[in-house]
């Protein structure tokens, strides 16, 4: 296993997020005093269905700007980046695997991982092709999603988040599709990917057998001292 000297990658301070009710009040999703999380470190969050994990990540990434507080990635606060600034960001820095897939119908396995790439900036077909090989997708690369099992299209998407190895994976429910056997395959092939590139992982997860994988879990309720 490579060895690697682990520092402080996030810093989250004071993060309040308030979303605009249909009666025009605030509600108030987000109240977050600190939050840490190392380089080559594995986090596993989980919590009520309604508490603001999605959003909690939406802002790591950037994809959310949030009411107020810090976020600070390798000392650059995110919030304090314009919208493209944050879409350079996310695509240099992170990884998403959505709890839905998230992958284009249209276009194959193979096609799905290069157009993640491109985002980034650097396409590279063999890359593509390694990580499609590592998670057990090579047979299927010019399959489009809609021909692929539920744990298939799964590893497409985790071959699409970390093919470009960014510093951060961030990963939203990404078994809550998936029976037990697929969903423990899933979970160790994304923490393996994870050492093996030294990539951190945040995961969140409803699923007990999947929290239990991880030495180092947080309940988001208690994390999230939300005021409604
Ligand atoms: N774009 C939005 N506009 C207004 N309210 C929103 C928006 N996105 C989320 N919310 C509200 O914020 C709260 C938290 O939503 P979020 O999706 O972050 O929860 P979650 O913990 O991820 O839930 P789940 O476990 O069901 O995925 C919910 O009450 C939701 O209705
Ligand atoms: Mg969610």
């Amino acid at each position: 296993m490579p060895f690697f000297i682990k520092y402080q990658m996030l810093e989250i301070k004071n993060l309040i997020h308030n979303f605009k009710s249909p009666d025009k009040s605030e509600q108030n999703v987000l109240n977050i005093e600190q939050f840490k999380l190392d380089e080559n470190s594995q986090k596993a969050i989980y919590g009520k269905s309604g508490s603001g994990k999605t959003t909690f990540i939406n802002c790591i990434s950037g994809i959310t700007k949030p009411t107020s507080g810090k976020i600070l990635f390798n000392s650059q606060n995110i919030p304090d980046l314009n919208e493209s600034q944050r879409d350079k960001f996310r695509s240099v820095n992170t990884g998403i695997i959505f709890q839905n897939y998230n992958l284009l119908k249209s276009f194959s396995v193979l096609e799905n991982v290069l157009l993640g790439m491109k985002f980034s900036g650097t396409v590279n077909k063999n890359e593509a092709l390694e990580i499609l090989k590592r998670v057990g997708l090579f047979g299927k690369i010019h399959s489009k999603p809609k021909n692929l099992s539920s744990g298939e299209q799964q590893r497409t998407a985790i071959a699409r988040a970390v093919v470009n190895s960014p510093k951060l994976l961030l990963a939203d429910e990404p078994t809550a599709n998936l029976d037990n056997k697929n969903s423990e395959i899933v979970i160790d092939l994304i923490k393996e990917i994870c050492t093996e590139k030294g990539i951190s992982l945040l995961l969140i997860t409803h699923e007990k057998e999947v929290i239990e994988k991880f030495e180092d879990k947080i309940n988001f309720d208690e994390l999230n001292k939300r005021k409604n």
